[in-house]
């Protein structure tokens, strides 16, 4: 059982489906605390109207950097928490709670990380990216967060066609309905501790 802290910026959608996922019984894991670097982002609404310890930390509410990372560090340890998913979470985590959570903290990347990653690379800038470059496929990557944007070791990815005449939007929306699906059993694999870390890869066991 995960005890999961949800770090997201804006809409909250991929919060929502792991929330939905944990209330299916398709995920072992409880939230006991969502995070937001924006205080009118829905993943907080979300979680105030569920009852799940909605925390707004931002360089507005603790501008000095140490005192920033001091107030995170004790929010998670305070909840108890365990792992860490970022669910469209636009701030880097501070290196020290990285190396805290190592290998404990996961992102989710509308795009099929090693390409179409890295600073700049979200929202619909990655779609965008993927449009201009003629790929002919897209997806969905979960990996693990290190100090650096979109490199860490990949837990799971799925892919899906790019269709002549695909937007930005359109992509991004049905990239979207794959995040859905795919994060929560990626989580699930933590939560049954099937993933170990060996340098840049991720070892998978077997369901038991
Ligand atoms: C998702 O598409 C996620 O993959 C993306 O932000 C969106 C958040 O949506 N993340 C990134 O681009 C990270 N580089 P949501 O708030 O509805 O979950």
């Amino acid at each position: 059982m995960l005890h999961l802290a949800v770090f997201a910026s804006g809409r909250g959608s991929n919060l929502e489906s792991i929330a939905h996922a944990i209330s299916r019984g398709n995920l072992d894991a409880e939230i006991v605390l969502v995070l937001s670097n924006n205080s009118t982002s829905g993943a907080l609404d979300f979680a105030r109207e569920h009852g799940i310890p909605a925390v707004h930390l931002s360089s507005k509410t603790n501008p000095d950097p140490e005192d920033f990372v001091s107030r995170m560090k004790s929010e998670l340890k305070n909840r108890g928490v365990d792992f860490i998913a970022l669910a469209g979470y636009m701030k880097k985590v501070p290196p020290d709670v990285v190396n805290i959570y190592a290998n404990r903290i996961t992102n989710i990347h509308p795009a099929l990380l090693p390409a179409f990653g890295g600073k700049g690379m979200y929202g619909l800038n990655v779609h965008k990216a993927v449009l201009e470059s003629g790929a002919r496929i897209t997806g969905v990557t979960v990996h693990i967060v290190t100090n650096d944007y979109d490199v860490g070791p990949i837990v799971a990815q799925e892919c899906i066609p790019v269709w002549d005449g695909d937007t930005p939007e359109s992509l991004a929306s049905r990239v979207l309905e794959l995040e859905h699906r795919l994060y929560p059993e990626a989580l699930q694999l933590f939560a049954q501790d099937r993933i170990t870390v060996n340098g840049l890869r991720t070892i998978h066991q077997p369901p038991a």
